[in-house]
């Protein structure tokens, strides 16, 4: 399973990016927002620190429009990845971007026909958003087996990117369905290298060490 990590924070990216677990990132307008830096400007900074794809929001809900902004984010770098929502128009942009060999991320996904869209149209990824639909009361994870089960069924190359995920066991879950890829903020990333026995393990291993009185080096 890939990880992305789903944050417009450049210095989270910097450190995740050094720990070697990123392959990629994703980006959103509210995470953008948040940032308060200039889009474009920020884009163009995480491309050149990470190699994998990042993914880059058009804010334009109308076809025409999402193909002229998709066109400037796809020029800003090479790993660039224009992401599009699940609406009519965003699946007619993704078609367009996927026949010029522009990657493609189909985000707002909430339904498995809303995803079989996505791939037909040649969609590079395509997020099914799991922790919006918990909020909601629904089963994120029955979407991301659901996706999995049609994708495999007809051999779509279309990846499943499951998003808005927000604990530790969403990971797992979504790994034991079958995602490609799972986007993350930050602290869920960090959070899965905890454990409770891990903690109080070394604890104990540093105080037993420390008791022999050696050094290594
Ligand atoms: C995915 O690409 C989205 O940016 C993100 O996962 C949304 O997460 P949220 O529902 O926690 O805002």
């Amino acid at each position: 399973m890939k990880f992305f990590v789903d944050t417009g924070d450049f210095k989270e990216i910097e450190e995740l990016s050094a720990t070697g677990l990123l392959d990629g990132v994703t980006t959103n307008p509210s995470l953008i927002a948040k940032a308060g830096r200039d889009f474009k400007e920020l884009i163009g900074e995480i491309c050149r620190i990470v190699p994998g794809p990042v993914s880059a929001e058009v804010a334009s809900t109308e076809y025409e429009g999402m193909i002229a902004e998709g066109e400037v984010l796809a020029k800003i770098a090479e790993n660039v990845v224009v992401k599009l929502p699940l609406t009519m128009d965003g699946l007619k942009a993704t078609k367009y971007f996927s026949t010029r060999d522009i990657k493609t991320n189909v985000t707002l996904c909430f339904s498995a026909n809303q995803a079989l869209l996505a791939a037909k149209v040649g969609a590079t990824y395509v997020s099914p958003f799991i922790g919006r639909l918990d909020d909601i009361n629904l089963d994120g994870m029955d979407l991301i087996e659901d996706i999995r089960t049609i994708f495999d069924n007809y051999a779509f190359s279309t990846e499943i990117l499951a998003a808005s995920i927000r604990s530790p066991n969403h990971v797992t879950q979504a790994a034991l369905a079958g995602a490609d890829v799972a986007t993350m903020p930050p602290a869920v990333i960090r959070k899965l290298a905890e454990h409770p026995l891990t903690k109080s393990g070394l604890e104990a291993f540093v105080k037993d060490w420390k008791s022999t009185g050696q050094s290594i080096l």
